[in-house]
């Protein structure tokens, strides 16, 4: 029989980080623990004010168990409630290393559906910390939060395509067509046009204020309009965004930049659009926002944005 051959597996940075990352990085140490000879019912407390669902049962300085909201409700549901931590919590406690990779804890979460790990070190077995799900994906995401903005600077460094134009000026210009009414396809102009500019090397923040007006300006020709293009002028520290369309137009400018002014049909609401904060947002978003536009005519935006920032964000 010939075997489906297996895909190939594409690491992606969350396999790279989990390896990165310790168990002690993304651990709790500030530990909650009770001492064996606590009554049960007493749990209820020091659960619901930490909200937390388990904790290690620590006798002096040494983990003898772990007891969690299970075995505390269980408890209750036999009337036991009279009975001590000792008597029902697990003594066969699973562990981790401090310094063990974080995948090794993932997979501990795996194979036992366990949910939570108390850590020890790994010289002396010392209690320092404790380890949910919970504690990996916060984690995780802190992880790649930093990550990303280091990748970001990086970027921006590695990669000045305007430095190497000898030119008094420069000027690059880049159009999107954009279909009306196509929904499927709304947003993709606008992506494209951030993922050019980052490989510009032009600054972070400049790159995402021009992507995130115009994407509201795209949005607002796929929503009201038959179509219409998004030409954008990019210079090393300014770039002049143009959204163009044939029609219907806006017959009250003023108004339509009201935030929460919108007139999306209850099928484009159902969408997830329509909200009235398309317009402000572009205008908070740009330098200079100039609305040219005609009922029965068509809508002209013209957008500038330039460097604000003097750090190197
Ligand atoms: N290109 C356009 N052609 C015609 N009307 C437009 C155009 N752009 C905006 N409008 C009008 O201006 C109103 C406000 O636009 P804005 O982008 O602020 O809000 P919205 O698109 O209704 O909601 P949101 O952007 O929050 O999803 C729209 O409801 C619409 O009436
Ligand atoms: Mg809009």
């Amino acid at each position: 029989m010939k075997m489906a051959q297996p895909a190939r597996h594409q690491p992606t940075k969350v396999d790279e980080i989990v390896h990165e990352l310790m168990v002690r990085d993304v651990m709790t140490d500030k530990l909650i623990t009770v001492s064996p000879r606590v009554r049960v019912r007493e749990l209820r407390e020091l659960l619901r004010v930490n909200r937390i669902s388990g904790l290690p049962v620590v006798d002096g300085d040494r983990m003898v168990g772990i007891i969690s909201v299970e075995d505390f409700i269980n408890c209750l549901a036999s009337r036991e409630n009279g009975s001590r931590v000792e008597d029902k919590m697990t003594r066969e406690v699973k562990t981790v290393h401090a310094d063990d990779p974080l995948v090794s804890a993932i997979a501990h979460f795996e194979t036992t559906g366990l949910g939570r790990l108390p850590v020890i070190e790994r010289q002396g077995g010392q209690l320092v910390g404790i380890i949910t799900k919970g504690d990996v994906i916060a984690g995780l995401l802190r992880k790649l939060e930093i990550d990303f903005h280091q990748e970001e600077v990086h970027r921006h460094r590695a990669s000045h395509i305007f430095e190497d134009i000898e030119a008094d000026s420069t000027t690059l210009v880049f159009r999107y067509e954009v279909p009306g009414q196509e929904f499927e396809r709304a947003g993709e102009a606008s992506s494209r046009l951030r993922r050019t500019l980052r490989r510009l090397g032009l600054r972070p923040t400049l790159v995402r204020r021009v992507a995130i007006a115009s994407y509201e300006a795209e949005m607002n020709l796929v929503i009201f309009t038959q179509g219409g293009r998004i030409e954008v002028h990019a210079q090393p520290s300014q770039i002049r965004v143009q959204v163009e369309d044939s029609g219907p137009g806006i017959s009250d400018v003023e108004a339509a930049l009201e935030p929460g002014f919108s007139t999306a049909s209850d099928r484009v609401r159902e969408l997830g659009f329509g909200a009235g904060m398309g317009l402000p947002n572009i205008r908070k978003m740009s330098d200079r926002l100039e609305i040219d536009s005609h009922p029965g005519d068509g809508t002209r935006l013209e957008m500038l944005f330039t460097r604000r920032e003097m750090s190197c964000n």
